[in-house]
């Protein structure tokens, strides 16, 4: 089957057809128009601008998509939208054009929760298979979960952030040391041309450990939040404000590129701790068959590695899958592949459905993940 995917939950208008055959996605046509730049200059998304900037985009990224993947609206079997969470009126438009596409085209609609197109992501690399239980660490710019799956779109929810996410830190972190938004790609550079040049650093000489009485793991400069607590879940806003505290004290060095660097490589090792600490403790804790990266954080490199080495050193039997660059931010093609296998493990009577109801089918800003029944 053909489906036409659409995303809109924040600053991307996203548009994509994936072809699914023999439990195999092809992505035949995968558009993502970025905002970045339009929101650059005010440090994050600004909700309504995005609104407004994804109504001007969405018909010419549909179109573009179509013909990228030389097909026809009655080549389409299924359409697929993003429901939430994200910004409202950012989804809002998505939405308003599927259901749209549904009626004049007269074919099924099907709502898709965002993180879940973050976890199946994964499936868009050739040869892939999902094996249950599932252990998610999905981590974007809204969210930080630990998520268990026992099969597809059963969903457990382990443990998630009490404040801040992982990528809204990086993004916030990035904005205090006066670096580009997204904050996350520019300070995992920063962080690694740090790494790089270690031993050269005149700046390595900072003092680490100096309040460093959060964490029993590895040291550094800036706490490891929740690393001890009995729980899966996490926090972040602490760690962000020490950050902060610590540039107050070193006004001086701000201007320099290599203290920079460092900052961003302390702050990139705590949170990468404090991810990696949990996701032991939970793949410990339900052995999972397959354990999978999703959402924006999940194309940081120094979290991959570090994930891979815990799988490759303590947990060889468990399935390690990350997605694609392209697919680790935000896209079409997770929701297309999200939606294929969700109408695949649907009754012929909830499939007959989807033509109905795609009227009702509403934005929702906080939507949970939603279980198959
Ligand atoms: O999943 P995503 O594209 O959008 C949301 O659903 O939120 O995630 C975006 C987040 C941003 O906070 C961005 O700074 C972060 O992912 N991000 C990264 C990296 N690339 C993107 N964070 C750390 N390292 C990266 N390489
Ligand atoms: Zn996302």
């Amino acid at each position: 089957m053909k489906i036409l995917s659409i995303e809109t939950s924040c600053d991307e208008t996203a548009a994509a057809v994936i072809q699914w055959e023999n439990n195999q996605a092809t992505v035949l046509a995968n558009t993502v128009s970025s905002q970045v730049s339009l929101h650059a200059k005010w440090g994050g998304v600004v909700p309504d601008l995005a609104s407004r900037e994804h109504q001007k985009n969405i018909v010419p990224v549909i179109e573009e998509t179509l013909d990228r993947a030389s097909l026809t609206p009655a080549d389409i079997d299924l359409i697929a939208v993003t429901e939430g969470p994200g910004l409202m009126p950012a989804l809002v438009i998505g939405v308003t054009a599927a259901k749209t596409l549904a009626l004049i085209w007269d074919k099924p609609l099907i709502g898709i929760q965002h993180l879940e197109g973050h976890i199946y992501a994964n499936l868009l690399k050739p040869d892939t298979e999902l094996r249950f239980p599932l252990l998610a660490l999905v981590v974007s710019g809204g969210h930080t979960e630990l998520v268990l799956l026992k099969d597809h779109f059963q969903y457990e929810i382990l443990g998630e952030t009490q404040d801040d996410a992982a990528g809204e830190a990086f993004d916030k972190v990035a904005k205090m040391l006066g670096l580009d938004y997204p904050g996350g790609p520019v300070v995992a550079r920063k962080a690694n041309a740090f790494r790089d040049n270690n031993n050269q650093s005149p700046i390595a000489k900072i003092q680490i450990n100096s309040n460093n009485q959060n964490t029993k793991a590895k040291t550094g400069l800036f706490p490891r939040p929740m690393l001890d607590a009995d729980n899966f879940d996490f926090s972040f806003s602490g760690l962000k404000t020490s950050v902060l505290y610590f540039l107050k004290k070193h006004e001086a060095e701000k201007e320099d590129e290599q203290f920079i660097d460092q900052v961003c490589h302390e702050f990139q090792e705590a949170v990468v701790d404090v991810l990696v600490s949990k996701t032991k403790k939970a793949l410990d804790l339900y052995s999972p068959a397959t354990f999978v990266i999703a959402g924006g954080v999940s194309a940081n490199v120094r979290l991959r590695m570090e994930l891979r080495n815990l799988i490759d050193t303590e947990f060889p039997t468990t399935q390690f899958l990350t997605p694609e660059f392209t697919y680790s931010l935000d896209n079409a093609a997770m929701i297309g592949i999200a939606a294929a296998l969700r109408y695949e493990h649907m009754s012929d009577t909830d499939r007959a459905l989807l033509m109905e109801t795609y009227h009702t089918l509403e934005p929702n800003a906080n939507l949970p993940f939603q279980n198959l029944v």
